[in-house]
């Protein structure tokens, strides 16, 4: 027998035997609970997993290896959409497979990767002129304003509302109404417009980036300090530090704290 096999039925044992020890202490009826397995369904297999693992926890507890479709494990890559249906419900929902708890006989499958359409461009040439998206995206407008984007989206982005400030010409608005977007393709996976709106707000969230917002006069500084060599001796010394002192120095490095106001200075201001 395997370990996981042992595993499995030792933990099913412990819940098996609970309900002969009355006198069993909080702490070890903690760990029972904890050992509980419940039924759940991935690509149509039942398997019997501890109950309140994550699915993705819970899919890597039945055996599955996971090489895509993972990656952060805490819900910020966008790797792991996963669709599942819960008993007796006809509806399908999605979810990060890293962030949802499992429920008894949930009907799982990991759908890693999107196949949606990503347009080719040469970002040198774009201008922030609206047109320039509704080229490269004229599916844009097949958006049927369903909003079931903005109901699979696991960010709470308001996608659908996104993807009008987009028709509507409007590329800040549509950066900055899906910045928190990890690109997951869920919204696209339930789109019935076809429409690749992950793809489409990294666009424009280039284009605000790159064309719109006010370039920060303080980085151009910086960059221009940096190319002038400002900081070559003190990297070409960090480059000769032992490991240990590089760490020590590291660790002891003065943080900006995080209600500093604008006006905050570290106390060495030797590379400022
Ligand atoms: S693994 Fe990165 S979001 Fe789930």
């Amino acid at each position: 027998m395997s370990a996981k096999q042992t595993k499995k039925k030792s933990a099913a044992a412990a819940v098996k035997h609970r309900a002969k020890e009355p006198a069993a202490t909080a702490v070890k009826e903690e760990k029972k609970i904890a050992a509980k397995l419940i039924p759940i369904y991935i690509m149509g297999k039942r398997y019997e997993v501890p109950e309140g693992l994550t699915i993705m926890k819970a899919m890597e507890y039945a055996g599955y290896v996971l090489i895509r479709g993972c990656g952060c494990r805490g819900g910020t890559c966008g790797a792991c959409g996963t669709v599942y249906r819960k008993p007796g419900d006809y509806k399908l929902q999605v979810a990060l497979a890293c962030q949802k708890t499992i429920e008894p006989d949930m009907y799982i499958a990991q759908i890693p990767f999107f196949p949606a359409n990503r347009a080719l461009y040469d970002f040198v040439g774009l201008t922030s002129a609206p047109e320039e998206v509704f080229k490269l995206y004229p599916e844009l407008f097949r958006c049927v304003a369903c909003n079931a984007c903005t109901k699979a989206c696991p960010q709470g982005i308001e996608v659908m509302d996104a993807i009008s400030a987009l028709k509507q010409g409007n590329i800040s608005e549509a950066a900055r109404l899906s910045f928190d977007c990890i690109q997951c393709g869920l919204c696209t996976s339930r789109c019935f417009g076809e429409l690749a709106q992950y793809h489409m707000f990294q666009l424009a969230r280039r284009i605000y980036g790159a064309r719109i917002v006010p370039r920060a006069e303080h980085l151009a500084g910086m960059v221009k300090a940096v190319n002038e060599g400002r900081y070559d001796q003190f990297l070409d010394e960090l480059k000769q530090v032992k490991e240990d002192e590089l760490k020590k120095l590291y660790q002891e490095r003065e943080a900006e704290p995080m209600t500093a106001g604008e006006d905050w200075k570290p106390k060495d201001t030797r590379y400022l």
